[in-house]
């Protein structure tokens, strides 16, 4: 094979008699895309061919600094998608959501920008789960997914760097991995007022530790970023995992080409077989690639709609749209998740001279302790009632993390200093689980066109409140001594907020969206709306796979990537045990 890295449809070219066959085509040159397909390159015998939308991002500063946040968005490494208004929160729009379209897709582009009254900076940070909430993937019925698997997995993508002593940053080195492909790393040296957060956090009851990185989520700690602290870059998939892997011959990435459906040899009942895809290219030109295996590393939006292009998804729908069914998957598309917030901020007595301050997540064992007891009895009333679009076995899922224990609120805490002014402290509610589901699904044949996205967020007032409640308890810990000793007025909400009902309005006013999808390629029971199995192969095919966020079931009390890295290391190996 040539050792060709950039030649769109080379394998279609020709002289196709000379030309070995392609083992795998994975779509999607993406966080874990780049993985699976480094893993399998890893054999020099097996090939694999990576089709990715974008460019390769070299040279893009919006992508190596990590601290021109959120320059990226609005660019062409930048698919922004279009999303539908919000039916459960007066029809207002989200306006466009950023995923990466580039080598790396969107973890070469995930930098938090939220433009409060300060920038806010949350980004690259990459944080592991909670062990119970992996252990949940396991009881809904997928073997081999639990705690330990995907812990294992995910320390196999981390190379930790360990803070200097003189940043001042607590860390517990058996938490992390030490020699992945994953650089990460703690951003700037904390100052006083940090000292002054923690102790109020512990003593409104919270809990102060080092790290929230091992497989237990519960206390506040500071951030760790993927980054790479010799010259404080940006470690993406494409520069772990494929640039520096990049003279394998096996290893062959085509940029810059949109595909648009999967080709079936056989769509025998239950056994359909993919003889490879079609994908076109900037010219609008359409072009196949046959291959043994067909892997979907597109992304929770961009996955589902190559399924249903190709035939697979809800037959009634399909039909509706004229594509003839291949596979009976209802899931597919379904059972959209994102984790939502609604953030706070107060002005200090003071204007620290850094911009930007290494922020602090906190996540608090029980939805008691991060809720408060008062606001308790109406939530679990609340939770009681299953929502429409959630099925039974999910409800279940989200039912016994409650009585785990498990953490449903994440707090994301950081001061930051505006153009002029006094400095500000961001504290924002993030509602871990939500109920609510959406889902995303192809609005025509046409296979360049954007699907429909419709997060229903707020369908389950259960969400609704869980924010509200958080905020109240947010707002009991910041007049807290010491932090309260630093506050001198509350910015948003504003002073007087502080009624339940009141809360509810503002989070319905103000909620963000966490980036964080999953699951509209749910692995799972088919019974349950699953679309893929536990070996995260497509339910009636021999041959396709899922391979990015749209399988995770259950959301981690943390940012997501970690979670994707580990989903993606462990289903390459799961790919190299059964090949080699
Ligand atoms: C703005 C933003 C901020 C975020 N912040 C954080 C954070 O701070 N920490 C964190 O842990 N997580 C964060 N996340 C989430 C995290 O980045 C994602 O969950 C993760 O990167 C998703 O990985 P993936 O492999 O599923 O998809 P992606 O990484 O998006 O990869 C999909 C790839 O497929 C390509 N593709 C799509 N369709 C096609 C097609 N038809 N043909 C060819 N190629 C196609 C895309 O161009 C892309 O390269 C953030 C995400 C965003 C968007
Ligand atoms: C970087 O981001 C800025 C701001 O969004 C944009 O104007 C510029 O074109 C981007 N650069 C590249 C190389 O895309
Ligand atoms: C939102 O739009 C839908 C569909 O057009 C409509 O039925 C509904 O009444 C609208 N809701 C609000 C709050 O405006
Ligand atoms: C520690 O300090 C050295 C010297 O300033 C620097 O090169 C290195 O990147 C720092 N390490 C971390 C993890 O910040
Ligand atoms: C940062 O350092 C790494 C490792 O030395 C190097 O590969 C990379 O090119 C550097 N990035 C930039 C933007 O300087
Ligand atoms: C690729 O480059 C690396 C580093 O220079 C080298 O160790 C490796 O042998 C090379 N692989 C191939 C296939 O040329
Ligand atoms: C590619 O797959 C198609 C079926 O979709 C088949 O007709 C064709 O012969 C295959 N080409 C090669 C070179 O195997
Ligand atoms: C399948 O699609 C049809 C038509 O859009 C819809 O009425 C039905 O509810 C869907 N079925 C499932 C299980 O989602
Ligand atoms: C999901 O919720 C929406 C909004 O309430 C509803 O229109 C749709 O029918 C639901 N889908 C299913 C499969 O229940
Ligand atoms: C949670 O605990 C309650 C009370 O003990 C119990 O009735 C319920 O079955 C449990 N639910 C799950 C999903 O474990
Ligand atoms: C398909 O959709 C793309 C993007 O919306 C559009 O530019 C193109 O004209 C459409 N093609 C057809 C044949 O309608
Ligand atoms: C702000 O308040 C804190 C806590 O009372 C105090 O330590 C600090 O000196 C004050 N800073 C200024 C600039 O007044």
């Amino acid at each position: 094979m040539r050792p060709s890295t950039r030649l769109a449809g080379f394998l279609v070219g020709v002289c196709a008699s000379s030309v070995q066959a392609l083992d795998y085509v994975i779509v999607g040159g993406g966080t874990a895309g780049l993985v699976v397909a480094n893993r399998l390159t890893a054999n020099p015998s097996v090939s694999v061919m990576v089709l990715e939308a974008g460019g390769d991002g070299l040279g893009n500063i919006n992508i190596s600094d990590p601290t021109l946040i959120g320059a990226a968005w609005g660019t062409q490494v930048d698919w922004q998608f279009p999303t539908e208004p919000l039916l459960f929160d007066g029809n207002r729009t989200l306006g466009n959501a950023p995923r990466g379209k580039v080598l790396g897709g969107s973890s070469a582009i995930n930098v938090r920008n939220l433009r409060l009254k300060c920038i806010v900076f949350f980004g690259d940070v990459f944080d592991r789960g909670d062990d119970r909430e992996y252990d949940e993937w396991l009881a809904l019925g997928n073997t081999g997914w639990n705690a330990q698997s995907i812990m294992a997995a995910g320390e196999k993508a981390e190379h930790f760097f360990a803070p200097n002593a003189t940043d001042d940053i607590d860390y517990t080195l058996t938490d992390h991995g030490l020699s992945g492909n994953i650089a990460t790393s703690y951003n700037s040296a904390a100052p006083p007022i940090h000292d002054d957060i923690i102790s109020s956090v512990v003593n409104a009851g919270g809990r102060e530790t080092a790290d929230n990185d091992g497989g237990y989520v519960n206390g506040i700690a500071h951030v760790t970023n993927a980054r790479l602290p010799s010259n404080n870059t940006r470690s993406t998939s494409a520069t772990g995992y494929y640039f520096p892997y990049s003279n394998r011959t096996n290893f062959q990435v085509t940029l810059n080409v949109v595909v648009t459906k999967i080709l079936w040899s056989s769509t025998a009942s239950g056994s359909a077989v993919a003889s490879g895809v079609e994908y076109v290219d900037t010219d609008g030109t359409t072009h196949t690639i046959n291959a043994t295996t067909v892997i979907l590393s597109a992304g929770t939006w961009g996955s589902p709609p190559i399924l249903e292009r190709s035939g697979v998804g809800n037959a009634t729908f399909l039909e509706s749209l004229g594509i003839e069914s291949v596979i009976d998957l209802p899931g597919v598309g379904e059972n959209l998740q994102e984790q939502i917030m609604a953030p706070m901020e107060w002005s200090l007595n003071t204007s620290l001279s850094l911009n930007v301050v290494t922020p602090f997540l906190l996540n608090m064992e029980s939805l008691q302790t991060t809720v408060g007891s008062e606001n308790l009895a109406t939530l679990e009333s609340l939770l009681d009632v299953q929502p429409p679009n959630l099925s039974d076995a999910l409800y279940n899922a989200h039912k016994a993390l409650y009585n785990k224990s498990a953490p449903w609120v994440e707090e994301y805490i950081s001061v930051s200093t505006p153009a002029s002014g006094p400095s500000v402290l961001t504290w924002i509610p993030v509602n871990l689980h939500p109920l609510s589901r959406g889902s995303v699904h192809i609005v025509s044949t046409n296979g360049t066109e954007y699907p429909s996205i419709q997060y229903n967020l707020f369908q389950s007032p259960f969400d609704t409140y869980v924010l509200a409640a958080a905020a109240q308890r947010i707002q009991s810990i910041v007049s807290t001594p010491p932090i309260s000793n630093w506050i001198t007025g509350q910015i948003s909400p504003s002073a007087g907020v502080t009624s339940i009902e009141d809360l509810q309005a503002f989070a319905l006013a103000n909620v963000a969206v966490t980036n964080h999808i999953i699951g509209t390629a749910l692995m799972g029971p088919l019974e349950d709306g699953g679309v893929v199995d536990a070996s995260l192969k497509v339910y009636g095919t021999k041959n396709v796979y899922v391979i990015d966020a749209s399988v995770v079931p259950i959301e981690p009390a943390a940012h997501l990537q970690a979670t994707v890295y580990a989903v993606a290391e462990r289903a390459a190996a799961l790919l190299t045990s059964t090949s080699d």
